[in-house]
């Protein structure tokens, strides 16, 4: 079998992976549609997060098309003892061994980037799921996807709670933008993204130190790479200026009925005060006239992670879908699947 490194700068290869990914998705996750080849062209190098990576694909005989296709992510900044596997197999190809191939190589290749651990996620009771277990991989934290149905929910709902927490929240003021974060906000931003190192996880992984400058650099990739549109809301404490809260909402303009929720927190010093569902009520009220077409908004909270889930609950989130269950394994062994 051959395994190619993919170059972003071939587009008819990145095509051909981005057709594996949609043809996959429509298999193992029907409840979402796949990400558009905008988005899956950055996220597919970079991940979410703009770490290091490599793609590797399976050419297949038809020209112009790829049998199958993994992305390791190489974290450069912390946990760089691992790397992020996701191996992905088309539905016409698999039970061949090809996504046992394609581990071994993702292990040979992890281990020439000094890496001991290959970490990775799939669908709960997914294909993914049963090939995890096959290979040995050690299952984690479970992530629960949730999505709030808007169709179902009247705006004035989100009205109401915005009130409810505000006034459990005086001496904070809400500001909010759009797109990539404004240069005098950098660095409270990178202090709120530094607050989710308190959200839960498994053991093993270090925590991502935020700064200016990774902000400025990595957290709006997405954004700047693609059409993606980009909400911000944020509550500032106004004794100190610091960013209490902040929340995250992204738009694909080829899904524009689907809005997908980043990140969330409240910074320690600062929770209690219901900021996380001011912040979040907000910008629901927001998206009603910004983006009025959103059908639904899709998001993923560890099970564990109590008080997340309990605002996403109030607002009338409603569990959607399996979730995505998390699993590691030694370099080592994968190399020897
Ligand atoms: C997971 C995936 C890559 C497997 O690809 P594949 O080429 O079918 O994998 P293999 O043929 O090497 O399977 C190896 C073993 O995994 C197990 N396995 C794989 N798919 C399975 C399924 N649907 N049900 C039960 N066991 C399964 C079997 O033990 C299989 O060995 P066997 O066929 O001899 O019984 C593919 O299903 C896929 O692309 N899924 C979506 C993306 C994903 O979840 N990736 C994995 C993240 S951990």
């Amino acid at each position: 079998m051959r395994i190619v490194q993919l170059d972003l700068a071939d587009t008819q290869a990145l095509r051909a992976c981005h057709e594996v990914h949609k043809t996959a998705s429509a298999t193992d996750d029907p409840y979402q549609p796949p990400m558009s080849l905008p988005v899956f062209s950055v996220w597919v190098m970079n991940g979410w997060e703009s770490n290091p990576g490599e793609v590797w694909y399976v050419p297949a005989e038809e020209a112009g098309e790829a049998v199958a296709w993994y992305r390791l992510g190489l974290p450069d900044l912390e946990n760089r003892d691992r790397a992020f596997v996701l191996p992905v197999v088309r539905p016409s190809s698999r039970r061949r061994g090809i996504g046992r191939e394609l581990l071994r190589h993702a292990a040979d290749r992890a281990a020439a980037n000094g890496r001991a651990v290959l970490a990775s996620v799939s669908g709960q009771d997914s294909a993914g799921d049963a090939f995890a277990g096959s290979v040995g991989a050690k299952p984690g934290l479970v992530e629960a996807r949730r999505a709030l149905d808007l169709r179902k929910v009247p705006a004035s709902r989100f009205a109401r709670l915005r009130e409810t927490a505000a006034a459990a929240a005086a001496g904070y003021t809400i500001v909010s933008w759009t797109g990539t974060t404004p240069g005098e906000y950098l660095g409270l931003v990178a202090a709120a993204f530094n607050a989710l190192n308190d959200a839960p996880r498994d053991e093993g992984w270090e925590d991502d130190l935020w700064d200016a400058g990774r902000v400025r650099d990595r957290a709006d990739r997405i954004l700047r790479r693609t059409g993606v549109r980009g909400y911000s809301v944020a509550a500032l404490h106004d004794a100190t200026g610091e960013m209490a809260g902040l929340t995250q909402v992204r738009v694909d303009p080829d899904h524009p009925d689907w809005g997908y929720q980043g990140r969330t927190a409240v910074t320690r010093s600062h929770r209690g005060h219901r900021l996380g569902l001011l912040t979040k009520a907000t910008m629901l009220g927001w998206l009603a006239t910004a983006e009025p077409q959103i059908e639904r908004i899709v998001t993923g909270n560890a099970e564990s992670n109590e008080h997340m889930i309990a605002v996403n609950e109030t607002l009338g989130y409603e569990v959607y879908g399996p979730g995505s269950q998390f699993c590691e394994m030694p370099v080592a062994a994968a190399a020897a699947v």
